[in-house]
Parts: structure tokens; sequence; C-alpha cells
């Protein structure tokens, strides 16, 4: 959400997301409904030495600027990817947003009451955020403008121009993961849903209604924790472990997997279920679908697992839908889709 000095519009743009397991970049360009696949690239980070990690429930986390920008380096490199523009995601848990109305006003006068309004919901001093808004388009009812405010800590907005400095990438603008997986993977722009992206480290459940972000609710139970419990249970490393996760999933019938895994799977779906129950009391409507975005959403028997148990229609995050790229990449593309997610939404905001 934060945009930087002068907004460009750009023919081609770069979407990077930093994750604690990987960074994926992808290469868009165009516009409008005529989008095209450049390139896509990801780097994996060794077990041991992630690439952002996070302290129980602080809202900065850890990331090594000199380490991310020589991989970036390296990838987009080797992808011989030459555009420079790029949109970084951030993790939800480090941006803060709200929403409120202003009285019809102009927009010399939003831009006044939004600072006056944000000292009242923002908890943190002015001083150590910046601040981001837009109008909630199709929301100005009863002659109200509805505003919807994102605060990022600075610290964070420095760190990820360290690290865009450092890869030589110009950075347009950061925003926080929810947004960007949004404007990728969901495509109902009239219906309630839950995003939800299980990663390697985080969890998060976001709700979009109409379009628009109402919650977003970050946890740590995810896919190294899936993995950890099968290697733990089989005495297995984590590499045999990951991969057996990953082959086979729920699916399996051997070697217990199902019952190793669903016990933590129940943990993330009580999660789950508590961010659409207090949306469903709070503003009176219930969900009506939930798509599924993060590597861990290719587990093996995890759609049906939460569609069973939630009663609701769930979907996979298939954020290439309707791009133009070779018909060869059509298999590849769909079962990537979920890890490039939050990535192709970034690029996507750059061609806007
Ligand atoms: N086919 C698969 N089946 C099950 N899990 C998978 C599969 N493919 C990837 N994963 C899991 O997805 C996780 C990585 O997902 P992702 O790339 O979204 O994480 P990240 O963005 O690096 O992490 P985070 O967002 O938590 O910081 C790993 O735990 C990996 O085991
Ligand atoms: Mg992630």
């Amino acid at each position: 959400m934060i945009s930087f000095p002068f907004k460009i519009t750009s023919k081609s743009c770069l979407g990077i997301d930093i994750g604690s397991s990987s960074i994926k970049a992808v290469e868009l360009s165009g516009s409008g409904k005529k989008i095209k696949l450049e390139n896509y690239v990801e780097a994996s980070a060794p077990q041991e030495k992630p690439f952002l990690t996070r302290e129980e429930t602080e809202t900065i986390p850890t990331l090594s600027p000199q380490d991310i920008a020589l991989t970036l380096q390296i990838i987009l490199g080797q992808s011989r990817i030459k555009t420079k523009k790029a949109i970084f995601t951030i993790p939800d848990y480090s941006s803060f947003f709200t929403w409120f109305d202003l009285p019809q006003m102009s927009e010399e006068e939003i831009a006044e009451a939004v600072k006056y309004e944000a000292r009242q919901h923002i908890p943190f001093s002015l001083s150590e955020v910046t601040l981001d808004w837009q109008i909630i388009e199709g929301e100005k009812k009863e002659g109200k403008i509805k505003i919807l405010l994102v605060a990022v800590p600075n610290e964070i907005v420095s760190q990820y121009s360290k690290i865009a400095a450092l890869s030589q990438l110009e950075l347009q603008s950061l925003e926080a993961e929810a947004f960007s997986l949004a404007r990728s993977s969901c495509r109902e722009k009239n219906k309630t849903i839950a995003l939800v992206d299980i990663g390697a480290r985080t969890t998060t459940c976001s709700i979009i209604d109409n379009g628009v972000l109402k919650r977003s609710y970050s946890f740590d139970i995810s896919g190294e924790e899936l993995t950890q419990a099968v290697s733990k249970a089989l005495n297995l490393d984590f590499q045999k472990a990951e991969e057996l996760k990953k082959n086979y999933g729920l699916f399996s019938k051997e070697k217990n997997l199902r019952e190793i895994l669903l016990p933590l799977l129940g943990l993330v779906l009580n999660e789950i279920k508590k961010v659409l129950e207090n949306f469903s009391q709070s503003e009176t409507k219930s969900i009506q679908k939930l798509v599924l975005g993060g590597g861990s959403a290719l587990l093996p028997g995890l759609r049906e697992y939460f569609e069973d148990d939630l009663k609701k229609e769930v979907e996979i995050a298939d954020p290439f839908f309707n791009f133009s790229y070779p018909p060869l990449l059509e298999k590849t593309l769909k079962e990537i889709g979920p890890s490039y997610a939050i990535a192709v939404g970034a690029a996507l905001r750059g061609l806007e």
C-alpha cells in the first residue's frame, strides 16, 4: 500500500514475495485484461537459515538484507530478468490496517482528516509509521466516505528499501501480503471470501468482503510444523519427511501420515473458524467460500478436508488464470499457483 514518490505506470513489473522458506519473483507485462507472464523464479532458503523469522507476536520480522539481496541478484540474473521496477510484499503481521468514515470533503481535506483520525485508530506513534490510505469505492453511503488506512512501521520500510537498493531494483511500493493475495486470487468481487495463506512458518486468514479486506489474522502453525511432526513421528530427517508430506499428504494410507498430520491441521482449522465466527457475528453475514494460497495449500487432500469440515466451497488459488503464457506451462502453473499467488498479486499492482 505504501507508494513511493512518483507513480510510474510501467509496461512490466516485478512482484517479490520474501517468505521464510523461499523468495518468489514474478515478472508480468501488459495491462487490463491482457497480462503476459514474462518470467517467474524462486530461491529456497536452507532449512536452518530462513530468509525471514519472527519472534512470537513481534510485528517486525528479522531479515538479513544482504543475504536476501544477493539471492535476488543471483536468481534475477540467472533468469535474465531485466525489469527493475518492483513491488515487494511485507508480512501481514507487519502491517496495521483499519477503516473509518469521514464526512464528504475535498481530496486535500481528506489527507488532513486521515492524519487526524489515524491518531485515534493506530496503536503506534505517528512518527514511527508510514501511512497510506485509500477511499473504498462503492461504500460512499449517506454522504460519508469510507477510508481504508494502512500503517507500516518505518523500520520495515527502511529494511525493504535497503533490500531493493542492494538488489539494484527500483522499489515502486510495499504492500501487505493479504492485499496482493486478494488481487491475484479473489476474482469474485461480490462475495464474502476467506483467503487463507498457509506458508512455511505463518498462516494468515483474511476476509475479503465485496472486494474489500475486512480482517487479517496471522498465527504460527504452518507447513514446517507439519514436516517436523512427520519427521518426529517416523524418525526421518527433515528432507525425507518433507518429501513424504508433499507426495502423499492426507491421502496416504501408509505410515499413518494422515493421523500424524490431522491434529495439527485441526488446530489450523480451529484458528480459521475463530476468524470466520468473529466476522459473522460482528457483520451479520457469513463466509461464502474459502480460497487457499501459500505452498501448504498444495498438501494432498487438504482442500477436501477443509471442505468436509467447514461445509463450504474451498478453492485452491490459481493466480495465473487468464494470463498469456506458453501452453506448455499450463500444468506447471496450476501446480505452483498457490505458492506464487502473493508475488503475482504484487506484480499486478505495478501494472494498474
Ligand atoms: N505439494 C505440497 N504439499 C504440501 N506442502 C507443500 C507442498 N509444496 C510446498 N509445500 C509447503 O509449503 C511451505 C512453503 O510455502 P510458502 O512458499 O508459501 O512459504 P513461505 O512464503 O516461504 O513462508 P511464510 O509465508 O510462512 O514465511 C513449506 O512448508 C512446504 O513444505
Ligand atoms: Mg509466505
